[in-house]
């Protein structure tokens, strides 16, 4: 029997530790932690996330300030405001909502972001703190979507020791973060992407595939092995015909599902499995921050989910 990874459930729990704990630096140190989403432009799918980032944080207790910004914003502008954001007390998390336009260079945005306000992870420094490993990671901190990712892969594999994982993509965001939380779990870890000779057999000797891309379904039943797991960390909107006939639009990942659920021994589904988790984690990251800013430990490890 195929296991339906429920990252829905997941993260509500997570998210259910994220209030408490953020109740309890309220409650105790007079701090509430306060996450700052900087928008700029119209991005549709932004928008999106931005408006559900917002509405969770509060559920959480988490205090957002919202910086949106038209479309041709210069990177001057934006550097002002990361500026004074790094230079607010009352702010512990910086958000930066990508991609930027073109005018702006992303890079030099994220880098300006205060290394100990980068909830998303991104900064070269958090970035280079998570290939180091160790105790640099303990400080450090990891990008959401990979981090949901592995706490989903650690509660269906407890034990991910020796496994083959094939990461598929190599973005700064999910691809590059992912193999490095992979290879501290002690996986051989194979990333593939665009320019991958043998794809679908790289991917079909694994006993894990973390899949990235952005391509819809691309990963079929015969690319992977049998009882592999599936994390699909795609979120692709594709046209679609409704059960009244008319046009329409629907979200799938970057594996096809109904395809390969047989084969595997567990999969997550789109909507409803790695998507919950980014926004839980980056809460949860956020909290962790207000912590570090009042001179409290952490309030709990990075894997510590009950
Ligand atoms: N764009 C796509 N995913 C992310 C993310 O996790 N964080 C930010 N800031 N932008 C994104």
């Amino acid at each position: 029997m195929t296991k339906i990874i429920d990252g829905k459930e997941f993260a509500q729990k997570i998210r259910n530790q994220v209030k408490e704990d953020s109740d309890r630096l309220l409650q105790n140190h007079k701090v509430q932690p306060c996450l700052a989403v900087v928008l700029v432009g119209e991005n549709p799918a932004s928008k999106v996330y931005v408006g559900a980032k917002t509405k969770m944080a509060a559920e959480c207790n988490i205090i957002t300030k919202d910086f949106k910004m038209e479309d041709t914003t210069d990177q001057a502008t934006v550097l002002k405001v990361i500026d004074e954001l790094n230079n607010d007390p009352h702010v512990h998390g910086i958000l930066v909502q990508l991609p930027l336009p073109k005018q702006i260079d992303e890079r030099a945005v994220i880098d300006a972001i205060d290394v100990k306000k980068d909830v998303d992870g991104f900064h070269a420094i958090n970035a280079g703190r998570l290939s180091i490993g160790g105790e640099m990671l303990k400080q450090a901190f990891i990008p959401c979507t990979p981090l949901g990712s592995l706490l989903l892969l650690k509660d269906t594999l407890p034990n991910l020791s020796g496994l083959n994982a094939v990461v598929v993509g190599r973005s700064n965001i999910v691809g590059k973060p992912m193999s490095q939380l992979l290879i501290q779990e002690s996986c051989t870890v194979t990333i593939v992407h665009s320019r991958t000779k043998n794809i679908e057999a790289l991917c079909a000797q694994a006993d894990i595939i973390v899949a990235g891309v952005g391509r819809p379904e691309m990963i079929k039943s015969d690319w992977i092995k049998k009882d592999a797991v599936i994390i699909d960390v795609g979120i692709n909107r594709i046209p679609t015909i409704k059960s009244d006939g008319s046009e329409g639009t629907k979200i799938v990942g970057d594996v096809d599902y109904q395809d390969v659920f047989e084969k595997s021994s567990a999969i997550t589904p789109v909507p409803g499995g790695v998507g919950p988790m980014t926004i839980a984690c980056l809460l949860r990251n956020t909290v962790t921050s207000a912590y570090r800013h009042s001179g409290q430990a952490d309030p709990r490890g990075t894997f510590d989910i009950k």
